[in-house]
């Protein structure tokens, strides 16, 4: 069958303003979204460029917005859609545009690095592994799926307003290592984020969780940022 593609296009050097390049793509229903890109790309306009590698929902680069809704382009198959066969295809919102689909995502991992995305230890090296139960790694399990895949971030109506919010990603990697038993620096990173841009900003919304393609369950996971503080708070 014949599937009809209406990808955004636009090239900073040469454009004032971005515009909708329609294409036909002969696709099976299995083929992936990404698949259909490809062949854009490498049969009919090789000056289309967006972001993939893996092609299997790891490497988290092919995040768009694909019939009004983020995904990854490879996570999602042409029968996922009841439009037709017709696609829109868009740059994730938020992020300043590099050329069509490819977005400038320094402020994401900015974000990503205010957090400290590390484990902070005292003391003197262990001879082997830092032991960690298997109750805590199953606590944070969840985020430890995170690819970066910044899905959840350029979803998030409060990042469309306030460009200073850390955003869901961050707020997911520092509860990951907030509640690493073997962390160091707990309350410190606790303190860095109670303000508005930081886990007060956000307003449970649901969003990001709602467009994980890993389900990962964000904004509970964000929730314990908060019970936490309130209980910090509580114990002054
Ligand atoms: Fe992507 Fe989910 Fe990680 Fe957000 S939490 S960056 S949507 S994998
Ligand atoms: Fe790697 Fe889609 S191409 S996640």
């Amino acid at each position: 069958m014949d599937c009809t593609f209406a990808v955004y296009r636009f090239d900073p050097a040469v454009d004032r303003k971005g515009r909708y390049q329609r294409y036909v793509v002969p696709a099976e229903s299995g083929d992936k979204v990404l698949d259909c890109l490809n062949r854009i790309r490498w049969e009919q306009d090789p000056t289309l460029a967006f972001r993939a590698s893996c092609a299997h929902g790891i490497c988290g680069s092919d995040a768009m917005v694909i019939n009004g809704r983020v995904a990854l382009a490879c996570q999602k198959l042409v029968r996922d859609f009841n439009t037709a066969n017709h696609f829109v295809i868009e740059p994730l919102p938020v992020f300043q545009v590099i050329k069509d689909l490819v977005v400038d995502l320094r402020p994401f991992f900015e974000k990503h690095r205010a957090v400290r995305p590390h484990l902070v230890t005292n003391g003197a090296h262990p001879e082997k592994e830092r032991r960690q139960s298997a109750e805590n790694q199953q606590f944070i399990e969840p985020a430890l799926r995170c690819i970066l895949c910044a899905a959840c971030t350029a979803s998030c109506p409060i990042t469309r307003v306030n460009p200073n919010y850390l955003g869901p990603a961050a707020l997911l990697r520092a509860f990951r290592y907030i509640c690493d038993a073997r962390d160091a620096i707990t309350l410190e990173r606790l303190r860095k984020l109670d303000d508005e841009d930081g886990i007060w900003g956000c307003e449970t919304m649901w969003w990001c969780t709602e467009v994980c393609p890993k389900g990962i369950p964000v904004t509970k996971c964000l929730g314990q940022i908060k019970r936490l503080l309130k209980k910090e708070d509580s114990s002054d």
